[in-house]
């Protein structure tokens, strides 16, 4: 049961797609405070969890933390921080006396102090009182989520060839940096289903350009390599370079589509191709037109994007400078000391993302002028938006491939994530594992980290554990910034490692993908914490580091340096499957409780809960030379299990056609049945 209520005069995020009855009386179990501020407080009981929040920092469990929802560009995912890329207000508190999710629907900042002040108090506080509550309660922690999710809309799906490998670098400058790529790949027949692009294609930075000098020719670039079974995938960032002649820009300027100060000028800020204006995305002409770009590289034989910067990121902006210049010249008048140091440094390095520029630009929301502070956290989703109505304009019967940076609620309606700039740090494995669930929540199933981390050098270890995850992230892309060591799987000594390792994720595609669909159909979780399969188990509950995949498999990844294995807490009686390839593999049975498990380093191991199915097929160098009408079945199987798999043509629209559903069984005594004759199940 959802139950909504209204505090002021909310702005319409359209994060929501069900329109519901206000309801007249007072919230329940949660104290309202309405004196200065607006804010709701609510006791918890010791054990209670707290879930969700979206992409945040720390773990699974919300609980002992600040969080802030202000969308910024934060290249360093450490855990003091309050903010990462997105806005996702959405929290189960999941308790033996109460369990309830909340959503609160708002454009604003909203602080979560989730046992950060008092240990015991949740206090959530807009930064005004303008906003949709929305309480969700059920009989389970999955039912909650699946309330929430049809509240706002059914998750954005990628054609399938996207749940292939990806390999990005920040630094491909060129056509044939790119076809070297794909020919190491395939010289070391490692699988690879797409390559992108980030901005150093582009014709100096400027959004749907290509340089002519160093890819002189994108669309033979990119029917060569589909030819290969890869695609290119490239970047679009928020910001229009400012340049006469560009026809993007002179579009904005002429049509208005671009964001204004308060005196009717454009706002200018520098990003990457230098002094840039916003579009301003929710004004909804705007957002047709730049949707409509993408079709320029589309006509290209393009069928992917990813859109970054889109906070906005801002570098700079001149007027910020300016001021920033003035305070020095003032500083250089006093006596030089410690204090000036420091005061210097803090004006300098508050440079970037300088909360005053994000209250010097308008947007035209039916010809009222908005601050754009007021809806900042909505802005990654209406660029999103942009290209994601487009595409389904024009390609009503075909899926295209989006993921952002940046995102809020009502974005998983239109594309995915990946979740912006990691380290190549172990902890940031561990990261990429917890922050799966809470994306899930929210409606956001594609999504992955950048595998092999972005900033600081990566090691062969690291990375090889890395993929040994993202062998179950729906995102699988290895992805790192310029200036650090090349982390390609070709790059390191050990090649038929990272070869055993990705083989895995295309030989469990058929589960894999089947998962995913189902989840995006039911409105329900791809990777889900343990605590929402078992909550009678107090050990599940307090895992941190294990998740399930699907309704079959439970995952545990390896995330600490130099270890030779870990630790896997079982619920119940599961079947330990060890990958060493997609060829070799081993099972046993082991009883619920701990276990140490040594894992190797091209190892992928997971477990299968009793009497659940996997099916698989083997492996290929590409998600289209996938031979899924042969498939093998990995099973724990006690008495009989059955599973119903969800395979379709990997990118037409027609989801619920009933031949996309196959159920397959398997019994004690080994008999297997397929319920479509196409599927062979060996
Ligand atoms: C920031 C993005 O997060 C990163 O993935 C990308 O490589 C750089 N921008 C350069 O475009």
């Amino acid at each position: 049961m959802i139950q909504k209520y209204r505090f002021g005069t909310p702005f319409p995020t359209e994060s929501v797609v069900k329109e519901l009855e206000i309801t007249a009386g007072t919230l329940p179990y949660l104290t309202v405070s309405e004196g200065d501020s607006l804010s709701f407080s609510y006791r918890m009981d010791a054990d209670d969890a707290v879930y969700g929040l979206g992409q945040n920092v720390r773990g699974i469990n919300k609980r002992g933390w600040l969080y802030r929802s202000k969308n910024c560009d934060e290249p360093s995912h450490t855990e003091e921080k309050n903010s990462l890329y997105a806005t996702h207000n959405f929290l189960i508190v999941s308790g033996k006396h109460r369990t309830f999710g909340l959503f609160l629907d708002y454009s604003g900042i909203v602080s979560f102090d989730v046992g950060y002040t008092h240990l015991d108090t949740l206090v959530i506080t807009p930064e005004d009182g303008n906003l949709d509550l929305y309480l969700i309660e059920e009989d389970s922690l999955l039912a909650i989520v699946k309330s929430f999710r049809g509240l706002i809309g059914k998750s954005y799906i990628p054609p399938k060839w996207a749940f292939g490998l990806s390999q990005s670098r920040w630094g491909y400058a060129s056509e044939q940096d790119v076809r070297e790529v794909a020919r190491r790949y395939h010289e070391n027949h490692l699988p690879l289903d797409s390559i992108c692009l980030d901005i150093d294609y582009m014709e100096r930075y400027k959004d749907f350009t290509v340089n002519q000098e160093t890819f002189p020719d994108l669309p033979k670039l990119a029917d060569d390599l589909k030819k290969e079974g890869i695609r290119l995938v490239p970047i679009i960032d928020a910001g229009v370079k400012i340049e006469e002649g560009y026809d993007v820009y002179e579009e904005g300027v002429r049509e208005g589509y671009f964001c204004k100060r308060a005196d009717g000028s454009n706002f200018v800020a520098g990003v990457w191709p230098g002094r840039v204006h916003f579009p301003d995305f929710l004004q909804p002409k705007a957002r047709k037109w730049f949707g409509e770009k993408y079709q320029r590289l589309i006509d290209q034989g393009i069928e992917g994007f990813w859109n970054d910067m889109n906070e906005p990121s801002i570098f700079y902006s001149e007027e910020h400078l300016n001021e920033v210049f003035d305070e020095i010249d003032e500083l250089k008048k006093q006596e030089l000391d410690i204090d000036s140091f420091f005061h210097f440094q803090s004006i300098v390095s508050g440079i970037n993302n300088n909360e005053s520029d994000y209250r010097r630009f308008y947007h035209n929301v039916n010809g009222k002028m908005v601050r754009h502070d007021a809806i900042h956290n909505l802005y990654g989703y209406n660029m999103t938006r942009a290209a994601g109505e487009s595409f389904l304009t024009r390609y009503p019967d075909k899926r295209l491939l989006i993921y952002s940076r940046s995102s809020c609620i009502g974005m998983h309606r239109y594309a995915g994530i990946w979740c912006g700039d990691n380290n190549s740090w172990w902890s940031h494995i561990l990261l990429a594992l917890q922050m799966m669930p809470s994306l899930n929540m929210v409606g956001i199933l594609f999504c992955g980290s950048d595998i092999g981390g972005f900033l600081m050098n990566t090691t062969e270890d690291l990375s090889l554990r890395w993929h040994a995850l993202g062998v179950f992230t729906p995102l699988m892309r290895n992805h790192s910034s310029r200036g650090t060591r090349e982390q390609e799987p070709y790059q390191f000594d050990n090649i038929e490692m990272f070869r055993r390792v990705i083989s895995v994720r295309y030989a469990l595609l058929p589960y894999l993908y089947s998962e995913f669909m189902k989840a995006a159909r039911n409105d329900g979780m791809y990777a889900m914490p343990l605590s929402f399969i078992y909550p009678e188990d107090p050990l599940a509950c307090d895992v941190e580091d294990q998740m399930m995949i699907g309704e079959s498999i439970m995952i545990a990844p390896v995330y600490r340096q130099n270890a030779a294995g870990r630790a896997v807490y079982l619920p119940e009686r599961m079947k330990l499957y060890r990958f060493r390839g997609a060829e070799s593999v081993t099972s046993e049975i082991l009883e619920a409780g701990m276990h140490y498990l040594p894992v190797a380093l091209d190892e992928v191991i997971f477990f299968v809960r009793p009497n659940h199915l996997v099916p698989c097929c083997k492996g290929a160098d590409c998600v289209a030379d996938l031979d899924e009408s042969t498939l093998s079945l990995l099973g724990f199987v006690e008495t009989e299990a059955s599973y119903t798999l969800y395979h379709d043509d990997g990118f037409s629209r027609e989801y619920d056609n009933p031949a996309n559903f196959t159920t397959l069984t398997l019994s004690a005594d080994g008999t297997k049945t397929a319920s479509d004759d196409r599927i062979t199940l060996l």
